[in-house]
């Protein structure tokens, strides 16, 4: 028999009937955009993998009741929405992207920063709006060189913003649960710093680390407290690493100069607050969303799901 694919959304059918030709697909019908958790609940027993994405959740409850599943190979390089310790237990291998995502998320990284820091999109808004007071000394921005770029999650992302960072100029510092190599170190210019001094001596601070318990809420109104004034943060991982309630404070306070956010704490759902804040860039999460990035995610993932059946490389996250 066929292993049966459940894969959570409806888009790239056609690289997925390719890459996962022998097997038994179900995807959401043509028209509708993805399946619901309560769709899947009651029928995910009979899958032995799912195609997920990030945003679907894979708890307890439904790990409990897909009896037959080896495999979950998340759309995303952050796999936040499942339950790895769970699914460990459960002998279940859960896989991400991580190739595809790195540069791309990197580019919006530095999108948002080059935004900020030289008030792109504010201008443009305000060009538009007919706002604008053109003039030598008006709409000035702050210059990247020579600034301490400070990267919370010196991975992949980092590693690949520090690079574009560097191009401009800037210095790197960063903080990681694992220090670099030396030879890292040199090769990105980068100086280790525990993650206060991090914050407080940043002039840009870039948040890429994965959501987990220890990172919730790591920038919180006593860590926002401690940035420069003059400082601007930048969130391009998940929304809940930074106390959003608290920035929009710090934000109005003038207590940092501005934030550029591809994430929030609620989702797609942007909340109010922050749309009306003027020291803002916030584009919705589309770190990873060009149109070479999206296929080459769907081809990872499906590969992911085809190599764990026939025994080839799986980017898995967890040891079972
Ligand atoms: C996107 O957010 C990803 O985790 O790949």
């Amino acid at each position: 028999m066929k292993p049966k694919v459940l894969i959570t959304y409806n888009i790239y059918r056609e690289v997925y009937s390719e890459v996962l030709k022998d097997f038994d697909i179900t995807m959401p019908a043509e028209g509708i955009e993805t399946f619901k958790y309560e769709d899947v609940l009651p029928v995910v027993d009979s899958f032995d993998a799912i195609l997920s994405m990030w945003n679907f959740p894979i708890d307890k409850q439904l790990l409990d009741a897909a009896k037959n599943l080896k495999i979950v190979s998340n759309y995303a390089v952050g796999y936040d929405n499942i339950d790895v310790v769970y699914a460990t237990r459960r002998g279940v291998t859960v896989a991400n992207t991580p190739d595809p995502v790195t540069d791309p998320t990197a580019d919006i990284a530095m999108g948002l920063i080059l935004s900020l820091m030289r008030r792109i999109t504010d201008c443009d808004k305000m060009l538009r709006a007919k706002e604008l007071k053109w003039g030598i000394m008006n709409n000035l921005g702050s210059s990247l060189s020579g600034k301490q770029l400070g990267i919370l999650g010196m991975g992949r992302i980092g590693k690949a913003l520090a690079r574009r960072a560097l191009a401009c100029g800037m210095n790197i510092a960063y903080c990681n649960r694992n220090r670099l190599s030396a030879i890292d170190e040199k090769l990105y210019n980068a100086k280790y710093m525990p993650l206060d001094e991090l914050i407080a001596t940043s002039d840009v601070l870039s948040l890429n680390a994965p959501l987990t318990s220890e990172t919730y809420h790591i920038i919180d109104a006593q860590r926002l407290s401690m940035m420069k004034s003059d400082a601007f943060l930048i969130n391009t991982a998940r929304g809940p690493l930074v106390d959003e309630k608290a920035l929009i404070e710090a934000l109005r306070n003038n207590t940092i100069k501005g934030a550029g956010l591809d994430v929030f704490e609620t989702g797609d759902n942007v909340c109010d607050e922050l749309l009306a804040l003027s020291n803002t860039v916030l584009v919705p999460h589309i770190g990873t969303q060009t149109v070479e990035v999206r296929k080459e995610m769907a081809e990872y993932a499906a590969t992911n799901i085809l190599n764990y059946f026939n025994g080839g490389k799986v980017a898995r996250v967890n040891k079972l």
